[in-house]
């Protein structure tokens, strides 16, 4: 009788799973690029791209990329590690921003001539955060919502390269890194002027309408809590598991 095999989470998208080092040393974009995690040294590179993206770009986690911080717990996680041990420490020692720095993703784009031309920042949402805080008795889902909801906060790629896939392949990796970590959202929000939700339906992602909203409180508090745009901004977003 056939041997049944376990299904690991992220082998349904047929790519290679992305372990620690694979992250750390990079994975094959189009044209050579590669997308790795950024390194502490890019922190300023990395910021000015992501500008490009986000005028009001906030720089908590980017501060936290020079310091060696950023996305830390993710990389351990990517080796196996276990990712509510250390949020509930920091919960604990009240230290959720150093946390949230920790839980965020950094990654690059590099070329073959080794510049660094693209750049994404995935990050826990101080917005779902908040908001579930808010609700007696679920503090515990906040947590929660760290493990398994992520915000795109910028996706950006030098002009220059822009139109070879640089951006797209960001946008995969992202994915891949949060899907094999058993999270269960993606979003991000764009300025509505951009006009970027053609490119984000290609990515995979469903773009809303204004004025539309997704719940994401009923999966993790049995509560709906609706997530919109803000004012000027479209919102997109990705379930684990569901293209569109
Ligand atoms: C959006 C962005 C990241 C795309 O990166 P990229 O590497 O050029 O994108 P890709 O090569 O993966 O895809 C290029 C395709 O997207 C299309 N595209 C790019 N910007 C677009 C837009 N504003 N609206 C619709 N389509 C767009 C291109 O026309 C191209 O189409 P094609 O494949 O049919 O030729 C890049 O244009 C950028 O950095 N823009 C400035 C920052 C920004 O707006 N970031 C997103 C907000 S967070």
């Amino acid at each position: 009788m056939a041997k049944k095999t376990k299904k690991r989470p992220g082998s349904s998208t047929g790519l290679v799973r992305v372990t620690k080092q694979k992250a750390i040393d990079g994975l094959p974009g189009p044209d050579g690029v590669r997308i790795r995690y950024a390194l502490p040294e890019e922190a300023d590179k990395v910021t000015s791209l992501l500008k490009t993206a986000v005028g009001d770009l906030e720089t908590g986690h980017l501060e936290a990329l020079a310091e060696g911080q950023c996305g830390m717990w993710l990389l351990e996680g990517l080796s196996g590690a276990r990712l509510v041990e250390p949020l509930v420490r920091a919960a604990a020692a009240d230290d959720m921003k150093s946390a949230a720095a920790a839980m965020s993703l950094p990654l690059v784009a590099q070329d073959r001539d080794g510049h660094l031309v693209g750049a994404l920042l995935a990050v826990p949402s101080g917005a779902v955060i908040s908001t579930i805080t808010q609700l007696p008795g679920h503090e515990q889902h906040a947590l929660l919502s760290i493990l398994k909801y992520a915000k795109i906060k910028a996706v950006a790629v030098s002009e220059d390269a822009h139109g070879r896939g640089i951006g797209a392949a960001l946008l995969k990796r992202c994915v891949q890194v949060y899907w094999q970590l058993d999270y269960m959202l993606l979003f991000g929000g764009f300025e509505a002027a951009r006009d970027l939700g053609p490119y984000y339906t290609r990515q995979g992602f469903t773009v809303l309408r204004p004025g539309q909203t997704i719940d994401v409180g009923t999966l993790l508090a049995g509560v709906p809590i609706q997530l919109g745009a803000g004012p000027g901004e479209t919102l997109f977003h990705r379930w684990r598991g569901r293209v569109r």
